[in-house]
């Protein structure tokens, strides 16, 4: 009986930790609709969906969303936001979510993409600290464009 007991106990366990992480909720915005969507983010105004509801993506049948993200964009000095759920790759840089992949391009743009999985509505602020990638990156410029 109490072995029974705790195959039952286990089977629970393993599977609200399953579900949980299927059912991760992100906060989903973007800045031109609304400005609380920017940082410092304010989620009086922002709804909270649960990545379970979204539809999927046409181009990638059948794979779920399973991590929230956050995209700060700037173009032509402007700075663009989006918040939603994310479907592909890891959860932060090697498993770190305060890192943030960043990418440089041409033309006065730049781009901070974070994704993270550790908890609901973790896409709000406080997930960034990119500080050691944006030395490392500018580093390697240095390194390439300047030697
Ligand atoms: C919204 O933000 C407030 C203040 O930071 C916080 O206390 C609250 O828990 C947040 N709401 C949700 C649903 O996370």
């Amino acid at each position: 009986m109490i072995k029974f007991l705790k195959i039952v106990i286990s089977v629970s366990l393993l599977l609200s930790f399953v579900t949980d992480v299927f059912c991760i909720k992100c906060w989903s915005c973007r800045s031109s609709n609304d400005p609380k969507c920017a940082d410092p983010f304010d989620n009086s105004t922002v709804p909270i969906t649960d990545c379970n509801e979204e539809k999927g993506l046409s181009n990638l049948p059948g794979v779920r969303p399973s991590m929230c993200r956050k995209i700060r964009q700037k173009v032509n000095g402007e700075w663009r936001y989006f918040r939603g759920c994310a479907y592909l790759g890891e959860a932060g840089i090697q498993g770190d979510e305060r890192f943030c992949l960043m990418r440089t391009g041409t033309y006065n743009i730049f781009m901070e993409y974070c994704t993270c999985d550790s908890k609901d509505g973790c896409n709000a602020s406080g997930i960034i600290g990119p500080m050691p990638f944006m030395i490392f990156i500018s580093g390697m410029g240095l390194y390439f464009k300047f030697f």
